[in-house]
């Protein structure tokens, strides 16, 4: 949604009411964190050592991405829409850069809370870049959130690298036969498989090709009892195009685009070249795939921008953090306003 003058001013005017009050975003703190273009760096070429030197050391001393990406995110990007070789086989994992893409952007990112809902801001500016194929004609950002409540092994270690594997729709070892798979439409594999946890595969291939588990479905009745344990990841996502409506959904078999009611909005605003998106959602979780939040407790998120009308994995997405109500220590503290 594009904010006219006039709807900015009652904005203004109705933030000031007790009713409906937002956060001060003034004086919530802001952390600029990177997000890049992250190739086709799927799960399994991130916990493969031929592929992922750090692979190991991930495994056996429970090092997660920030650890030794803090600073070179950026860098990450550049090479990856360059299309130059990477990791430890130096070899060229982005096969087919998008035309025009720019590397990476940091994003000013801030939380706040009132003991009732969860507000997220995030700020950045365009990538350049520019002239790249409109995949998603009618968005030109999308911005998607996701988190789970630090049960997910996986997710701990690798953020939203979880969910991206190898066989994954546009991903170098997808299937062909995704369509045809009885649980293709049940499970919204229209244009092939979408993200999933390996918590709902019966084994994952992680170093032979063809890489993943897109087929390996476990049953409904474990699925359902991952899903009942709060093993899989919450998901909203703002959509900028006209009469396009917020996503409040989750991943964890695949990612479904509904079930959850604890989104209220997800709205966004370009000026120039800077984009402005804020969601605000119940600490209650509320429907199908919510996560509660609550005092005391860790979460790890990781954030993905669609920019430039881009689909499916060509965007730009943050490295995995912490995230806590009211904790200093979380890399996302979630403030009290
Ligand atoms: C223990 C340190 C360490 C951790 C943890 C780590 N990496 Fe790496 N990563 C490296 C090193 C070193 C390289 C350079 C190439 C190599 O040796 O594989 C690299 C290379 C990469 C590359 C290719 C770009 C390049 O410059 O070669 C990507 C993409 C990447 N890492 C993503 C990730 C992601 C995503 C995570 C978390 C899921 C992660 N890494 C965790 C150390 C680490």
């Amino acid at each position: 949604m594009k904010m006219t003058k006039l709807s900015l001013l009652l904005v203004g005017c109705l933030g000031a009411g007790a009713a409906l009050a937002a956060p001060d975003w003034s004086k919530v703190p802001a952390k600029k964190l990177p997000a890049f273009f992250p190739g086709p760096s799927g799960l399994e070429w991130i916990l493969n050592k031929d592929d992922h030197s750090a692979a190991n050391q991930m495994l056996e001393k429970n090092r997660s991405c920030v650890y030794c990406h803090d600073e070179d995110a950026v860098d990450i990007g550049n090479k990856m829409v360059a299309g130059k070789p990477v990791g430890n086989a130096k070899a060229q994992l982005e096969t087919t850069p998008p035309k025009g893409k720019g590397g990476a952007m940091p994003v000013s990112v801030q939380a706040a809370h009132d003991g009732k809902k969860l507000y997220l801001r995030f700020e950045w500016e365009a990538a350049k870049g520019g002239g790249e194929k409109k995949a998603d004609p009618k968005n030109e950002v999308k911005f998607t959130v996701m988190f789970d409540e630090n049960k997910v092994q996986d997710v701990k270690l690798t953020g939203c690298w979880a969910t991206c594997h190898m066989d994954l729709r546009t991903m170098p070892d997808a299937s062909a036969n995704a369509k045809s798979n009885p649980k293709a439409k049940a499970l919204g594999w229209d244009d092939g498989v979408t993200k999933y946890l390996r918590e709902s595969r019966n084994g994952v291939e992680m170093t032979k090709k063809p890489r993943g588990g897109w087929d390996k479905l476990k049953s409904d009745a474990d699925i359902e009892a991952a899903l009942k344990d709060g093993k899989f990841l919450d998901l909203m996502q703002f959509r900028s195009g006209k009469g396009e409506k917020p996503v409040d959904g989750y991943v964890l078999e695949s990612r479904h685009m509904d079930g959850g009611k604890s989104l209220v909005k997800a709205e966004g605003s370009r000026q120039g070249n800077k984009w402005v998106v804020t969601f605000e959602r119940t600490l209650a979780g509320a429907g199908k795939g919510d996560h509660t939040l609550a005092e005391g407790k860790k979460y790890n998120i990781g954030f993905a921008i669609h920019e430039d009308y881009a689909n499916a994995r060509f965007h730009h997405v943050s490295l995995g953090y912490s995230m806590a109500l009211d904790d200093p220590k979380a890399d996302i503290n979630v403030v009290k306003q």
